[in-house]
């Protein structure tokens, strides 16, 4: 990745997290990349422009009206010269108002009066970034075209835990690597469809039979293959995780809905199943809630077979996708029971991985699959999910040409 003579125009709003902007500054230089930073008015109470400035070798911006400013470079000028504009860390408050379209600062004007590509660094509370206002504030940037990346998962300096930690600058880097080289977009005008997340199959209008899949794989293949310009329709069970960007999300809870939604979908070029699909559910769920009596025994569950999604879309004859991918959790026999799976099923790749206790995989934020097709079975490194889901978008992409 060159980033040598590119012009970022890096803007810092006020996040705990703003310290971290001082390293990606750091490593931008290191790559000839000229930086100018821009602050807001909340940035300065976690970092100075004198840092800023040491570091960018640059003067850094901090007011829509200062006279200086405007007679060395007009607000204008300074974002029509940057080839990119960065906001890392991206603040809800910055967030909410690029989406609103509010420009009442030097750092919003700037991002209004551009033109030119824009990538955000969200930062906050686990809590700030599952608000409702702003999933809807990241769904009308992605709509926009804005790049995002991150947040991260994991301990966050409130002490809570989840979705919202600043990306490490070296991941900012890169996707600001990415912004700025051409766009490899191999799967453009292609249609992906992926399944992620458990079914809930109901035993009354309360309880249900589920298991302990999250949808981070199936998720993060939904983005990896938006990313290559595939038009993706995610079908998900329940999760609690945000919508990828860029991504037709269907929502359903039972098999049944699930099969529904896919063969709704369809066509597809490629079809990517990689919900944990309940196989049974109860035969007559009750329409009221069980109750306990004293003394009357347990009430017997009896199970029927769902519908198998994976083996009726790779028989779904001229509406099959070309591609069929399924995915097998095992734990023991993975190899086996995989090259089972791909004839039985009539799918052309399985991606098996061992969800045995102690591999942390199931629910887990790391995968080690097995990728099976009629070639063999070759073991893939223990990667995370994200970039188990790249590497398999572009094989995905190579496969369909
Ligand atoms: C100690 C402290 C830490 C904060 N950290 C964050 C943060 O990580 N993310 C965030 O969205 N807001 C955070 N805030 C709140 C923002 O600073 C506040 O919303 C501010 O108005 C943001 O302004 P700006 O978007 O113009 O920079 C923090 C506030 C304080 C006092």
């Amino acid at each position: 990745m060159s980033l040598a003579g590119k012009r970022v125009l890096l803007i810092i709003s006020g996040g705990i997290a703003a310290y971290k902007s001082l390293e990606l500054v750091r490593l931008l230089r290191q790559r000839s990349c000229a930086v100018t930073a821009v602050l807001t008015e909340a940035a300065e109470q976690f970092v100075t422009p004198l840092s800023l400035q040491a570091l960018t070798e640059n003067p850094v911006h901090t007011r829509l009206f200062s006279l200086t400013d405007e007679s060395r470079m007009g607000h204008i000028e300074l974002s029509r010269s940057a080839d990119a504009l960065v906001v890392a860390p991206a603040t809800a408050n910055i967030l909410a108002r690029m989406a609103g379209g509010i420009a009442d600062d030097l750092a919003t004007t700037l991002l209004l009066a551009t033109d030119k590509p824009v990538l955000v660094a969200p930062a906050m509370n686990v809590r700030m970034w599952l608000h409702a206002a702003t999933v809807a504030n990241m769904a009308t940037l992605a709509a926009r075209g804005v790049a995002v990346v991150g947040p991260d998962e994991g301990a966050m300096a409130c002490n809570e835990v989840g979705p919202g930690r600043l990306a490490e600058p070296p991941a900012i880097l890169q996707a600001i690597g990415a912004l700025l080289a051409p766009a490899a977009r191999p799967l453009e005008g292609r249609h992906a469809l992926v399944t992620s997340g458990p079914t809930h199959e109901p035993i009354d209008p309360v309880r249900y039979l589920a298991n302990r899949a999250s949808g981070r794989q199936g998720h993060a293949i939904a983005a990896a293959l938006a990313a290559l310009g595939a038009r993706v329709t995610l079908v998900s069970g329940p999760v609690s995780l945000p919508d990828p960007t860029g991504v037709a999300v269907r929502r359903v809870e039972t098999a049944e809905q699930m099969l529904a939604a896919c063969r709704a979908a369809l066509p597809a070029d490629v079809g990517v199943f990689a919900a944990a699909v309940a196989d049974w559910r109860v035969a007559r769920a009750a329409e009221r809630k069980l109750k306990k009596t004293p003394g009357a025994a347990p009430p017997e569950l009896a199970l029927t077979p769902n519908p198998d999604i994976l083996a009726t879309i790779a028989a779904a004859g001229p509406l099959r996708p070309r591609l069929v991918v399924g995915f097998a959790a095992e734990t023991h026999d993975l190899a086996r029971h995989a090259e089972e799976k791909l004839r039985r099923k009539g799918c052309d790749w399985v991606v098996a991985n061992d969800v045995s206790e102690g591999t942390g995989i199931m629910g887990g934020t790391e995968n080690e699959i097995l990728l099976v097709t009629a070639a063999g079975a070759e073991p893939w490194p223990r990667a995370s999910k994200d970039e188990v889901a790249r590497g398999l978008a572009a094989r995905i992409a190579a496969a369909l040409g």
